[in-house]
């Protein structure tokens, strides 16, 4: 597998590949000294995790996957680091499965109302500079169903982007979101246009959830920086960063 991914890799990353890690953000944290680009995949996790320390489902037929990240080097904004990736996934899958994906804002991609993707993005913020010494960018897409189905917990809201399996097709589509974000990292091509376009709050009547509370919002806006713009039932509008506020579509 590891070879047929090389294969449709257009840029020149150190790969590491594994039958099963914990979690491949948490190993790439512990080689955080490392230069960009190191790229690590693993068939399962025992310990994915997503935002707010969620657990990621991680079973074998999905990609689960995590680049190191210098962003210090390469001037990108590292706030849109999760956008661009958002694109890049769902730009791929369109390009290989020709299905039509949708973004909920912030991370999380969607083909016919089904989390498809899901987009980790940590950093370590270096006390002087304030800038980040490094981002661990970490995607976890269902390309197949899982040989059992998924999980009972997250079998209604689940769904792939392939059905049976396919060697090739995973390693081309693990290739291509990665091909496809570099286009937006270092070659700097607009994605935000495609990110407004597939977003499927806009618009919307959604519920904004933060901490232990839920209120009822509009979704008006998405800024250049990625922030969500919405509209209160009292009138009030706000816009909401995504470290610390999800959002449920009604
Ligand atoms: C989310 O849905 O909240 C984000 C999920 C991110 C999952 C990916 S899978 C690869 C990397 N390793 C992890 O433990 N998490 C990310």
């Amino acid at each position: 597998m590891k070879n047929e991914i090389l294969k449709y890799l257009n840029h020149k990353l150190s790969v590491e590949y594994f039958d099963v890690l914990p979690s491949t953000n948490a190993y790439i944290k512990a080689k955080a000294a490392c230069d960009e680009g190191l790229l690590v995949i693993a068939e399962r996790q025992t310990a994915g995790h997503g935002r707010f320390d969620r657990k990621f489902h991680s079973p074998k037929n999905g990609i689960y996957m995590s680049l190191l990240l210098k962003p210090t080097f390469i001037g990108f904004d590292t706030t849109l680091i999760t956008t661009a990736a958002a694109v890049a996934v769902a730009q791929a899958i369109e390009q290989l499965s020709g299905k039509k994906s949708k973004i909920k804002w912030v991370n999380d991609v969607y083909i016919e109302n089904k989390k498809v993707c899901g987009i980790l993005t940590e950093g370590a913020v270096n006390p002087k500079t304030q800038g980040f010494d490094y981002v661990i960018l970490g995607i976890g897409i269902n390309a197949f169903t899982p040989e059992n189905g998924f999980n009972s917990e997250i079998e209604n809201i689940a769904g792939s982007v392939f059905e049976g399996f396919s060697t090739q097709l995973m390693a081309r589509l693990t290739a291509q979101v990665i091909n496809n974000f570099f286009e937006f990292y270092i070659k700097k091509k607009e994605f935000l246009t495609d990110y407004r376009s597939r977003s499927n709050v806009l618009g919307k009547e959604i519920y904004v959830l933060r901490n232990d509370t839920k209120v009822k919002a509009t979704a008006l806006e998405i800024d250049d920086k990625c922030r969500l713009l919405v509209k209160y039932e009292n009138g009030n509008t706000e816009y909401l960063n995504s470290g610390e506020i999800s959002i449920k579509i009604e």
